[in-house]
């Protein structure tokens, strides 16, 4: 999924470095946790895996990939659709996915403002979706809902296809990375035809916790063996970046206001994405969580600046950076050139005193 410091690409890195170092336990909290993917990884390695995030589609992943321990079944979902092509290699999901696939359009919240066609009275139409991938969006989230209201679905169905909604709808977003504009000119990824995707679940043999709060309030009750921090690097906050995944998430007819029809995310402001307070909230949570390690993924072009990372860290414990380098190309301000640019991830190890 693209998502704003997804760390899907450096999960090998992040393991081998606390492989080599023996870091290892039961318990993975994972305290900022966005796609989940981190989670997902250590559940697959058999850590009991708690998480959280502010956002509540997060929320939907980690119910789906982190909390459900179970292949779906939809009892009372199958015996109402058409399950002609039911054969021994078709899942039950795939099968409620296809019926979903092929449900008739309506024109519901996402195409009254997301779409041209919804939206052609506004001076500038908004070119999130096409009509077309508004209305099947639409429809399906409906549907979903719908189920829900009847008690047709058990909370893990409910959230596995809400999870399948929302990793899929990436793929046809006309948008260059963020939900907070939309281009100007369809994307060719727009104009396919919006289907649903299975996803891939995966199971341990945990209890394992997912919370949708500010993980800040968590900070008393955590006790866990390696606590792993992602949190934000810059003062962008995530909710605006990502406020139509929200909206389709909750589909809570929310008011919405500008040019990108924003929904208000007052309840949903980091205090990691101010460099007067971040520094504060690291040394609230490496001094009150319980953990052995404590785990911190940044970024060398991050609001709190190293050498203050690791003096706060310094005094709960023994510190040690570890970081891996990459190139990244940067385009100018009007885009005519790119120029490269050594960046570095990193990972900041903890060991509690
Ligand atoms: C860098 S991203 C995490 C990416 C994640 N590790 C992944 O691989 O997808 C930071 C995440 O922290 C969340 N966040 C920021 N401040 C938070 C807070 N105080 N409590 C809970 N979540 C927070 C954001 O919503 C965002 O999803």
């Amino acid at each position: 999924m693209r998502f704003i410091g997804n760390k899907e690409n450096l999960l090998n890195n992040i393991h081998y470095t606390l492989d080599k170092r023996n870091i290892k336990g039961n318990s993975f909290f994972d305290f900022f946790s966005g796609t989940s993917n981190v989670a997902r990884f250590f559940k697959k390695k058999g850590y009991k895996v708690c998480s959280s995030d502010l956002l509540y589609f997060s929320y939907c992943m980690q119910y789906a990939y982190i909390k459900n321990n179970s292949l779906p079944k939809f009892k009372k979902i199958l015996p109402l659709i058409d399950t002609q092509q039911i054969n021994l290699i078709t899942s039950p999901l795939d099968l409620v996915l296809d019926f979903l696939n092929n449900i008739e359009p309506i024109k519901g919240f996402i195409y009254n403002n997301y779409s041209i066609g919804g939206t052609s009275a506004l001076e500038k139409p908004r070119m999130y979706f096409s009509d077309e991938n508004a209305q099947k969006i639409d429809s399906i989230r409906t549907q979903i809902e719908e189920w829900k209201s009847n008690k047709l679905l058990t909370k893990d169905e409910y959230f596995i296809l809400l999870t399948s909604l929302i990793e899929s709808i990436s793929f046809y977003s006309n948008i260059s990375g963020v939900y907070a504009a939309f281009q100007k000119k369809w994307d060719k990824r727009a104009l396919k035809k919006f289907t649903l995707r299975p996803i891939e679940l995966v199971f341990n043999k945990e209890n394992n916790e997912v919370f949708n709060v500010d993980s800040m309030t968590l900070i008393n009750d955590i006790k866990t063996d390696i606590l792993y921090l992602d949190p934000p690097y810059n003062e962008r906050q995530y909710a605006p970046n990502y406020h139509i995944l929200e909206t389709i998430a909750k589909y809570d007819n929310p008011v919405i206001k500008g040019i990108t029809g924003m929904r208000d995310y007052c309840n949903q402001k980091s205090s990691f994405c101010n460099k007067d307070t971040a520094l504060q909230a690291l040394d609230n949570v490496a001094k009150n969580a319980k953990y052995k390690y404590l785990i911190l993924s940044y970024n060398s072009e991050g609001i709190m600046p190293s050498k203050k990372i690791i003096e706060v860290l310094s005094r709960y414990g023994n510190v040690e950076l570890v970081e891996f380098e990459y190139l990244r190309f940067k385009s100018n301000n009007n885009g005519e050139s790119k120029t490269k640019k050594h960046i570095s991830e990193q990972l900041y190890i903890l060991a509690k005193n």
